[in-house]
């Protein structure tokens, strides 16, 4: 019987398949990939309770300053570290995504469990559901879960993506976002300027049926950087409306509001770093002079180019434009949050741009820092808008994994069928 091998084979496969696909209970975009390469991605997270700064940022160890400046917080706002942010809060955080077994995954994350954890708290609420009881289980090889050590040291797979780093052809960067139970795709594609086409593209969704708990990928415009790849931030995407540090705290780039040209200058905090200088030149990274002259407007720019071997490399360009750029714009920087806005999240899905740079909400680079939590904040950043969510909150049982197991058993039974013939 020369075809016994194959035929269990295949039952094997196919039950690990149909496995495979009742135990999903949620669903998430899996991006192959294949080279060891990485990528900026961003995981949207809510927080379980009040934490400092630094504490989120110790959760997903990065950076509080990148976490802060990821979602265009006032870093100069004294001790903003030690700022507590309140529960509920929406924040983006930037992670390095990267490629493991071949599928895009953040695997930089360790938690240390403490008494009264156990997998599913530490999955639904420390981590707002970026990751699964499940997924912490396989990861760590845990056996038995309920056996939980009090300081284990926990890997944490979080989900992201890159997509090559772009949307359309355009740069962007991608948001892995856990849906809430009053969401709706069509809420979620008006929340961030996309459409529910780019978003079930993206998704490869066939509805535009959600679920809460689903982590769909949310392409965010952003910024692209032009470094070399021997740089250490090589690769440095920003996306739309905020802010990235690099070279050691040096440098701060920022993205948008008018354009999405990456623009880096000196950071605030930038203490003991290497010349920001243009080479024969007077001008420092980030400076940019025009002079009208009957050609046109000769635009001298000194800017960033990467953090090489420990140093900041500038080069200077000079062009002809047609007409002088008016001065650099910046986005609209917010003080440290201390309370969540409810009133957004039971409003209609806000048209963004009419909630970003009001008339209170002055776009330049220095806000000053309130205690109060400022208008422009939650629109880009709120969590949830609820009234557009009931509206569409059509049921659903269409999920595409079973769909595909019931295609999978057909051809399966055919080729059995086929075979005993
Ligand atoms: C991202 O992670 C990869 C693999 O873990 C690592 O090689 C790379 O240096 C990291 N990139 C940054 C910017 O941290
Ligand atoms: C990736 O993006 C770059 C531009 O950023 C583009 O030149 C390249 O063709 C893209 N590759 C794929 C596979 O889409
Ligand atoms: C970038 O964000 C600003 C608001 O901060 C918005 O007006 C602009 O349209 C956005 N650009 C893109 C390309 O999405
Ligand atoms: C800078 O000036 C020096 C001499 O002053 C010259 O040798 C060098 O080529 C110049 N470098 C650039 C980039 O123009
Ligand atoms: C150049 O940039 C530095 C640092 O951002 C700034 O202090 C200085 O005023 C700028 N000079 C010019 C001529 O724009
Ligand atoms: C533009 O300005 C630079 C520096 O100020 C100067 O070296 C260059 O000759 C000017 N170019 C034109 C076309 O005026
Ligand atoms: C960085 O430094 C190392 C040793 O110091 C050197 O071999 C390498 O060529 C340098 N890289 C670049 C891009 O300058
Ligand atoms: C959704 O399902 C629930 C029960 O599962 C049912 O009561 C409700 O009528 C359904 N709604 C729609 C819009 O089909």
């Amino acid at each position: 019987m020369p075809f016994q091998k194959p035929i269990l084979h295949a039952i094997f496969l196919f039950l690990l398949l149909l496995q495979a696909s009742t135990n999903v209970s949620s669903k998430s975009t899996i991006e192959p990939c294949a080279n060891s390469d990485s990528c900026n991605a961003l995981l949207g997270y809510t927080l379980y309770t009040d934490l400092k700064v630094s504490e989120v940022a110790s959760l997903f160890q990065i950076d509080p300053i990148a976490l802060l400046t990821a979602n265009a917080v006032d870093i100069s706002y004294p001790d903003v570290e030690h700022h507590i942010l309140p529960s509920h809060l929406f924040l983006k955080i930037p992670i390095n995504c990267s490629c493991v077994d071949g599928i895009r995954k953040s695997v930089s994350t360790h938690y240390r469990t403490r008494p009264s954890d156990s997998l599913s708290s530490i999955a639904d609420s420390v981590y707002g559901g970026l990751v699964s009881a499940d997924q912490l289980r396989e990861a760590n090889s845990i056996d038995d879960p309920s056996v939980l050590d009090v300081g284990q040291d926990l890997v944490v797979p979080l989900p992201c993506t890159c997509f090559n780093g772009t949307d359309n052809s355009l740069p962007a960067i991608y948001l892995s976002y856990v849906v809430q139970p009053i969401d709706s795709l069509a809420a979620i594609a008006a929340r961030y300027s996309t459409t529910l086409t780019d978003l079930m593209d993206v998704n490869a969704m066939g509805t535009t049926a959600i679920n809460d708990g689903d982590i769909l990928a949310i392409p965010i415009p952003a910024c692209a950087s032009n470094f070399p790849n021997y740089a250490a931030d090589y690769g440095l995407l920003v996306p739309n409306g905020s802010y990235a540090i690099t070279a050691s705290h040096c440098m701060q780039c920022s993205c948008g509001p008018q354009n999405l040209n990456l623009y880096c200058m000196p950071a605030s905090l930038a203490v003991s770093c290497s010349s920001m200088q243009c080479k024969n030149s007077s001008l420092m990274v980030g400076n940019v002079t025009a002079q009208q002259s009957s050609a046109g407007c000769n635009v001298t720019s000194c800017s960033y180019d990467g953090f090489v071997n420990g140093t900041i490399v500038t080069s200077l360009s000079a062009s002809l434009q047609p007409r002088c750029p008016g001065p650099q714009q910046f986005p609209a920087l917010v003080a440290p949050p201390t309370t969540v806005t409810r009133i957004s999240e039971f409003s209609p899905a806000p048209s963004p741009q009419s909630d970003l740079g009001g008339p209170t909400n002055p776009k330049s680079s220095v806000v000053p820092a309130t205690g109060s939590f400022p208008a422009g904040f939650t629109p880009a950043n709120g969590p949830s808008s609820g009234l557009a969510s009931g509206a569409s909150g059509a049921n659903s049982t269409l999920n595409p994994l079973p769909a595909l197991t019931s295609t999978l058993l057909f051809l399966f039974v055919k080729l059995l069928i086929s075979v005993a013939l």
